[in-house]
């Protein structure tokens, strides 16, 4: 079936078999490979992305349920030579090792300062205030959907703590 779906800003339209995932329409049928496949089961926040704004992970998710849509991954953050403030960030405390969970914890971070920003609740936890304040703590619970397995988190933390200043 045919669905269409705007993506980092530009209509796009994809024929496709109605089971597959919003992550697998990223990687094969738009070659935008940013976001990972780590798990495939919503356990490691690879492919973590934004759907009209809020986090989630691509590869629960079927693409046919986002007809209309506007996806935004890594790739509509920045490039090489015009990162966005928090892709400079990550590069600048190291928050990252082999790099493969890099743009799902860049996205997932964005994601919760645009949460914060559109003044939406915490979809991580109830026990989070309405009114963040990015502590180390909070981040890492706020950030809990996206596992890094070089455990980088002292970087990726300080990365997103800088971002909020
Ligand atoms: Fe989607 Fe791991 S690949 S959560």
């Amino acid at each position: 079936m045919q669905i269409t779906l705007t993506v980092n800003g530009a209509a796009r339209e994809v024929d496709i078999d109605p089971r597959t995932t919003l992550l697998d329409v990223m990687r094969h049928h738009l070659d935008l490979t940013g976001s990972k496949k780590g798990c495939d089961h919503g356990q490691c926040g690879a492919c973590t992305m934004l759907v009209n704004g809020r986090r989630i992970n691509g590869c629960l998710s079927l693409a046919v349920m986002h007809d209309g849509d506007e996806i935004t991954t890594i790739e509509g953050l920045g490039d090489p030579g015009n990162l966005s403030p928090l892709q400079a960030a990550f590069v600048r405390n190291d928050g990252y090792q082999c790099g493969y969970c890099t743009p799902g914890q860049i996205m997932s971070a964005k994601g919760m300062y645009d949460e914060f920003n559109k003044g939406w609740p915490s979809h991580v936890s109830d026990d989070l205030t309405a009114e963040p304040n990015f502590s180390t703590a909070e981040i890492k619970e706020r950030m809990s959907g996206n596992l890094c397995r070089c455990s980088a988190y002292p970087g990726i933390c300080k990365a997103i703590e800088e971002s909020a200043e």
